[in-house]
């Protein structure tokens, strides 16, 4: 992304993820305390308030440009002070992901996942994306997702790959919200 596409796409950011949040009440909490990751964070908004209302065990999050996270780190570090040790900031792409099978309970990708192909409308690198999150989520995780670009293809694809579909956010113009839940019953996990 150049610069004056950052700038647009990071204006929004952290009011748009209030209201995504309160699009999600009622239809899924993420769990307190749970282990998160956020893909293609951009500056921050999401990581913010997932730290503040959610506590999680673990939060890393993510983006595939360098730049991005170093405006996420800073817009944390203004919003939370000091940053909790369970708080990470990791370079990574989406469909290559450095992370381990199954250590996640919630992936957040959140108007992220058009970016990852060459043109935003092409549905070409987004399996490989999907296959990544669901290698990470653990038995049961969850997936929250929004998009506005070929979302019946997204949806067919998550069908595809096992994922069950939980909650649709209406009220979100224009957009797919939604969250669906990997394969496999969530077990008891080591502290
Ligand atoms: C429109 S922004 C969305 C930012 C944020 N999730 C939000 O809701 O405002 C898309 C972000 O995805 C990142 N991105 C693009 N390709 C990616 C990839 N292959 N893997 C991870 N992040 C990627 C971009 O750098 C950008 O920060």
């Amino acid at each position: 992304m150049n610069r004056v596409a950052r700038f647009f796409v990071n204006l929004a950011n952290a009011r748009r993820s209030a209201r995504l949040l309160r699009s999600l009440a009622g239809g899924f909490q993420p769990p307190l305390g749970g282990r998160f990751l956020e893909l293609g964070a951009g500056r921050g908004g999401l990581s913010a308030l997932l730290q503040e209302r959610y506590r999680p065990s673990r939060l890393t999050v993510t983006d595939v440009d360098p730049r991005q996270l170093e405006a996420a780190r800073r817009y944390l570090a203004r919003r939370l002070g000091p940053l909790p040790p369970t708080l990470e900031l990791r370079t990574a792409d989406a469909t290559a992901l450095p992370f381990e099978d199954r250590s996640f309970d919630c992936v957040f990708a959140i108007l992220m996942l058009h970016h990852v192909e060459t043109k935003h409308s092409e549905f070409v690198r987004r399996p490989a994306a999907l296959r990544e999150i669901r290698r990470v989520l653990a038995p049961g995780g969850a997936l929250v997702y929004a998009d506005f670009s070929r979302v019946e293809e997204l949806r067919r694809t998550l069908l595809d790959l096992g994922f069950a579909p939980l909650f649709a956010a209406r009220r979100w113009p224009g957009r797919e919200l939604a969250v669906v839940r990997a394969p496999g019953e969530a077990g008891p996990r080591a502290a």
